[in-house]
């Protein structure tokens, strides 16, 4: 434990177990995705869910620009992809991702594990971050395993507790 609140909070957020996503978006015909872990659901009916998005991060103005998202959760074997995405080191990290561009016109990955289709709906600033509240304009899921992230590291989630 510790006296600082901003490391008490960092502390706190590492143990709370995720899923990993990649958000992506497209504008001018160029796709562009991030690695993201601040994803949740906020409404079933009609379906909307939110992003938190770094007001540093260089997919920031082309999500506001484009107006559509996709979040593609990750499988528990594309730990890869979220590295790739998390970093800048790589000029085109889409150079041999299978994807295609759904209804909103965000690209969907063939391999993930689930994904959902955005049109923005709404922007909240919020501290460094901006929320982007998407409408979900389509979805799917697949069986399989999760890639998870829990205290730093990426994590397999598959055990059932009895
Ligand atoms: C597991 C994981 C989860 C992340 N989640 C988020 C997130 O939810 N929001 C965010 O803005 N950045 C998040 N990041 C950081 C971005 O992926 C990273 O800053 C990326 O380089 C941004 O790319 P860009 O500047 O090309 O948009 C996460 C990174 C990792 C490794």
């Amino acid at each position: 434990m510790t006296d600082d609140p901003s490391n008490a909070f960092r502390a706190v957020m590492r143990r709370v177990p995720t899923g990993v996503t990649i958000v992506t978006t497209v504008v001018d015909g160029k796709p562009k995705g991030f690695t993201a872990n601040a994803f949740a659901s906020v409404s079933a009916a009609p379906p909307m869910i939110l992003i938190c998005v770094n007001r540093q991060a260089r997919s920031h103005p082309l999500i506001a620009a484009a107006g559509h998202f996709c979040v593609n959760v990750l499988r528990l074997d594309q730990r890869e992809l979220a590295e790739r995405f998390a970093s800048h080191a790589n000029d085109d990290p889409f150079a041999d991702v299978a994807y295609r561009i759904d209804r909103s016109g965000s690209p969907v990955f063939d391999d993930a594990l689930a994904y959902l289709d955005c049109e923005l709906s709404a922007e909240h600033a919020a501290g460094t971050h901006t929320i982007f509240i998407g409408n979900v304009l389509g979805c799917a899921a697949r069986d399989g395993s999760p890639l998870g992230y829990f205290n730093g590291s990426y994590r397999d989630f598959q055990c059932t507790i009895p």
